[in-house]
């Protein structure tokens, strides 16, 4: 990829595992760890797409647990998790390359940023529990203009603070609905297919599919 300025990142599911949370629970919780994973983080991002037609926002940490709560009737697990899945929420791990690969991108004077749906204090937590500090040069979070992801408020905040152009910006998201977001938008947006996934059908084909970030480094 040429002419690329900035490489901006998705958050949750992308640089941090969000299944971690419960993964860290799964002696208590039992073998549906994982579908009650699944069905925690699906039931979240509907809340944020719902939320932004109803026009009636909150914040991505009030969804969290918001879902938290549905996910956890409808998978039965002792109400009593609750906290212990919320805190272990703030300090979720990151994949295992991200350090590494942000710290070799820095090194090639690329601005780097995350772009994500979380309030700007979990990610700054985020981020500082992980010792990613010193990497990013942004954080942009959906607060700054007050609707989730895909609305392209969110894609402009990046190029309103850089003032470079869409296609300068290299855009990472493991969410295929975001890199359709992104790339519709006029970014290159690449998907993380960490899963072996399929891709939806909303317009856009990712500019490249890596199973990991350390691929990005050949690209870019
Ligand atoms: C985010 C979600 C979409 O970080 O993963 O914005």
């Amino acid at each position: 990829m040429k002419n690329i300025k900035a490489i901006i990142f998705d958050a949750y599911g992308t640089l941090f595992d969000v299944n971690s949370a419960a993964e860290k629970c799964k002696d208590k919780i039992g073998d549906k760890w994982e579908g009650f994973a699944n069905f925690w983080r699906t039931t979240q991002l509907e809340y944020t797409w719902l939320r932004s037609l109803m026009k009636r926002h909150k914040d991505f940490w009030q969804i969290t647990e918001d879902s938290l709560d549905k996910s956890i009737k409808t998978y039965k697990i002792d109400p009593m998790m609750k906290n212990e899945l919320l805190d272990l929420y703030k300090i979720l791990s990151p994949y295992k390359e991200v350090h590494k690969v942000l710290t070799k991108l820095k090194e090639k004077n690329f601005k780097l940023a995350i772009l994500s749906n979380g309030t700007p204090s979990l990610l700054d937590k985020l981020v500082k529990s992980n010792k990613l500090e010193n990497l990013f040069d942004d954080i942009f979070s959906i607060e700054q203009v007050g609707i989730y992801k895909p609305d392209s408020k969110v894609y402009d905040m990046p190029i309103n603070k850089y003032q470079i152009q869409k296609n300068e910006v290299a855009f990472l998201s493991a969410n295929t609905w975001d890199v359709s977001g992104g790339g519709n938008y006029g970014y290159n947006s690449l998907w993380v297919n960490r899963n072996n996934s399929i891709f939806d059908k909303l317009d856009y084909l990712p500019k490249y599919q890596i199973k990991q970030l350390g691929e990005l480094l050949d690209i870019i």
